[in-house]
């Protein structure tokens, strides 16, 4: 396994037209397994997309080992990569080798070299069937696994994973966590389902666009069932308009 990822956050702040969805976020962590937790539109998306650069903090500093990644975008091809909660956000080509080829093309290799890639990462999946399948054919869930290819073909350091299992079968799932458990890099796992956690150091509870809590999975896997709970005993789902 590589050496951890290190995340920086100094007082990062995301706003929409005004609106504050991220309040100044304080972070500096590094841990191969990072899981983050919160409720539906708490800001972990968004926090997403500011790791990898994506977008730009208001105000702040994000820093993945030491790169500005919304600035340099060069560092951020290496440096990281995401699998967004929709496939159709990451989707760009019609065929399946296309969108694999692309990404590891972005890094340098040759058409030839970036399809010979492609070929491998499929066969690995047991899936070389796919290759010339057109991506609007598949279900869903085979899209998700087809951008997860895309993404793990260009082996950044640091892969962020928002909701990855989303829609995926039982055997793919299993499939996919035992290929995620020998990624070589570091993995930072948006998930509702605490059980995908098994095995991550760290975990960030995400609440209302703060950082509610950081620190090993346990007491944070604690402290948020307790806090959750709390609510669901409240059936108040009025939080989910604000
Ligand atoms: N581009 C945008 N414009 C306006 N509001 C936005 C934008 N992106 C996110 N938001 C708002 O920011 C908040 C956080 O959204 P985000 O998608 O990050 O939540 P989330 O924690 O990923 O939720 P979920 O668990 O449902 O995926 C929500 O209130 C959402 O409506
Ligand atoms: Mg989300």
């Amino acid at each position: 396994m590589n050496m951890p990822s290190r995340i920086e956050l100094r007082d990062a702040k995301f706003e929409v037209e005004g609106k504050a969805i991220l309040h100044g976020l304080d972070l500096d962590i590094a841990a191969p397994r990072i899981g983050i937790i919160g409720r539906n539109g708490s800001g972990k998306s968004t926090l997403a997309r500011l790791l990898v650069g994506l977008v730009a903090p208001s105000s702040g500093d994000v820093r993945i080992n030491g790169h500005d990644l919304a600035k340099d975008r060069r560092a951020a091809l290496r440096e990281v990569g995401i699998l967004f909660q929709n496939p159709e956000h990451q989707i760009i080509f019609p065929t399946v080798i296309e969108e694999i080829a692309f990404g590891v093309g972005q890094l340098g290799q040759s058409k030839t070299e970036a399809a010979e890639n492609a070929k491998e990462i499929l066969a690995r999946f047991g899936l070389s069937h796919w290759e010339n399948a057109y991506i609007a054919s598949l279900s869903q869930g085979q899209k998700h696994l087809v951008c997860l290819m895309a993404i793990v073909a260009m082996a950044p350091k640091l892969l962020i994973l928002d909701e990855p299992f989303a829609g995926l079968d039982i055997p793919t799932k299993a499939q996919l966590t035992r290929y995620l458990a020998h990624y070589e890099g570091s993995l930072v796992h948006i998930t509702h389902d605490l059980a995908d956690l098994e095995g991550y150091e760290q975990l960030i509870w995400i609440d209302q666009g703060n950082i509610k809590m950081t620190g090993a999975r346990d007491d944070v896997i604690a402290a948020y069932l307790e806090a959750m709970h709390a609510l669901g005993g409240d059936d108040d789902l009025a939080d989910l308009s604000r």
